[in-house]
């Protein structure tokens, strides 16, 4: 039987299929829409504008390219809003809603009529959200991105958000900056639409979006203000129209070799710690699994070849003008799974054979001249992180990498807060800071694995310290900082059990994290464990009930593919 497509496709349940289609027609040209568009086919655009997401200032425009292309194409153009997430407007993390988004994408794709959809994100929760519905609902699907921020200047320096809100935060409290100065380049960080200007967790969605093959080739780093971007926009509406008469569903794109492509790119972007749990949640709706040492063999064999921060020097507009995905994706080639498919139908392979018009090699490093030889992140297991975690390693200090120190417990946010600068604080740079209960349950794993230096050791010109914990940090950030701890101390993880004094060793030539306390002991501490109380209703409700740990990609377990090994 022939697939009901356009207006006809999934008609609304009345009991009189016939009366369903012409009612829906009915209502349809009150719309304003001509007999001729009503029987073409539809392109769903998901736009995700909001007064709380300044990433997304330039949607409207992007929205506008995108039907340009769909109708020059011959189909229909139907917007629809879905959730939208902007990073810093949301309490207590915008972790916490990205899951509630990713549903909203999946049921509003497959509730409406459309024959392929085109997913309009940027912001860090936006892209990972789109994808996981995208790759639930299956239907034919294009990402496509706001697009990085351009610098700003301050004092002849260039600024981006938000690896440089950072480093002049880091300086403000220790004293190096006033507050007249951190105020004027409070004005400097963000002076374009489009997302954090460096390869943060936003930036390194949008590439591996693109190594994925689920975003048109070239278009992850293009500049949000560039016209080259609506141009983008419009080549992925039209594309989406391609789609419908040769339709390529995500669950063909996204992969296990595709999945390991973007792994790949990952490491060589030195990218996000954030991906890899966002990652795992795409994966993880088509039953696919990201195993921790697959991970760190991909990241010991991957060099870092991209030199932009928070890992080096340069921002996305540099990246973007240096030959982009298509130049970092040659480079490493020899190490990428060519026969996988992207949205337009080809594979990696034919898209690399077409001759590169320029590279920028240094930006984009050649493979045998790379930023770092061994990829930018790894994951660790040990004692202290059974079900694994998290290092940075690319933003790390290596002379942190082999470290044994003694724990300073912080068991949450409000006690980071009271304690951390107090100037009577038992802490040496030698120490090792531990950040309990700010895992998925917990607090929903906010970027708060970013523990701040105390400020009398900050002072002192203390600019690193190995610091612990089951939550995040943020993909813009620096330092040498295990996360994602798992299991979280909230559900009676090892890390719960850490005290004050507790002998704590971190290993990166072992990757492992190991609490140097006698196991006996530390199954006694367990025993008097009590779970913390959790929202009674709502979604947040829902959200404690269902997320998984971070190697499960938080995502919700009735979401992930029936049968995944993760799902509990
Ligand atoms: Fe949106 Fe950084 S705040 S990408």
């Amino acid at each position: 039987m022939k697939r009901a497509r356009g207006l006809d496709a999934g008609l609304t349940h009345y009991g009189d299929p016939d009366f369903a289609r012409y009612l829906r027609r009915s209502f349809a040209r009150s719309m304003g829409l001509s007999t001729q568009l009503l029987d073409q086919p539809i392109v769903g655009i998901a736009m995700t504008p909001s007064g709380f997401n300044n990433c997304h200032r330039g949607m409207p425009e992007l929205v506008e390219a995108v039907s340009r292309g769909v109708l020059a194409a011959g189909a229909l153009p139907r917007v629809f809003p879905t959730v939208s997430l902007g990073e810093v407007f949301l309490n207590p993390t915008s972790m916490v809603y990205r899951n509630l988004m990713s549903m909203d994408t999946e049921e509003m794709i497959s509730a409406q009529p459309m024959d392929a959809v085109v997913l309009i994100g940027g912001c860090d929760k936006t892209v990972p959200a789109q994808l996981m519905g995208a790759a639930s609902a299956d239907v034919p699907a294009i990402q496509l991105v706001t697009g990085p921020m351009m610098t700003g200047r301050h004092k002849g320096q260039r600024l981006g958000a938000c690896t440089d809100c950072r480093s002049f935060w880091q300086k403000f409290r220790a004293g190096a900056v006033d507050a007249a100065e951190i105020q004027q380049v409070e004005g400097r960080l963000s002076v374009t639409a489009g997302t954090c200007a460096v390869m943060g967790t936003a930036s390194t969605m949008a590439c591996i979006a693109e190594a994925l093959g689920m975003s048109l080739p070239g278009t992850a780093a293009i500049p949000a203000v560039h016209a080259d971007r609506l141009v983008a926009a419009e080549m992925t509406g039209r594309a989406a129209v391609a789609l419908i008469g040769r339709p390529i569903r995500p669950s063909q794109v996204i992969t296990t070799r595709s999945v390991e492509n973007a792994l790949r790119v990952l490491m060589a972007l030195g990218g996000s710690t954030n991906a890899v749990v966002h990652l795992t949640a795409v994966a993880g709706r088509l039953g696919i699994r990201i195993d921790n040492g697959r991970l760190n063999a991909i990241s010991d064999e991957t060099p870092v070849l991209v030199d932009l921060k928070p890992v080096g020097e340069g921002y996305m507009e540099d990246f973007h003008a240096a030959g982009g995905m298509g130049a970092l994706l040659r480079e490493l080639q020899p190490l990428l799974h060519l026969d996988t498919v992207d949205v337009t139908g080809r594979t990696l392979g034919e898209r690399l054979a077409e001759p590169l018009d320029w590279v920028d090699h240094q930006v984009i490093r050649p493979f045998a001249d790379p930023v770092s030889k061994v990829g930018g992140l790894i994951a660790l297991g040990g004692s202290l992180a059974p079900g694994g975690a998290i290092l940075k390693r690319a933003a790390a200090t290596p002379a942190l990498f082999e470290k044994q120190g003694r724990a300073v417990v912080f068991s949450g946010l409000d006690d980071l807060a009271r304690r951390i600068d107090d100037p009577g604080l038992d802490v040496t740079a030698e120490d090792i800071l531990v950040l309990q209960n700010i895992g998925p349950q917990a607090a929903g794993m906010p970027e708060a694995g970013y523990l701040p230096i105390p400020r009398k050791l900050a002072q002192a010109g203390v600019k690193d310290m190995v610091r612990i914990s089951d939550g995040r940090m943020s993909g813009t950030a620096f330092g040498t900082i295990v996360l994602h701890v798992s299991p979280e101390s909230a559900v009676g993880g090892p890390l719960g059990a850490v005290r004050n004094g507790d002998l704590i060793r971190l290993s990166v030539a072992d990757k492992r994290i190991d609490l140097l306390v006698d196991p006996a002991e530390v199954a006694r501490r367990l025993q008097d464990f009590v779970p913390p109380p959790g929202p009674a209703r709502g979604y947040k409700a829902l959200y404690r009930k269902a997320v998984l740990q971070a190697e499960g990609g938080c995502d919700f377990d009735f979401l992930t593919q029936a049968g995944a090994p993760w799902t509990r």
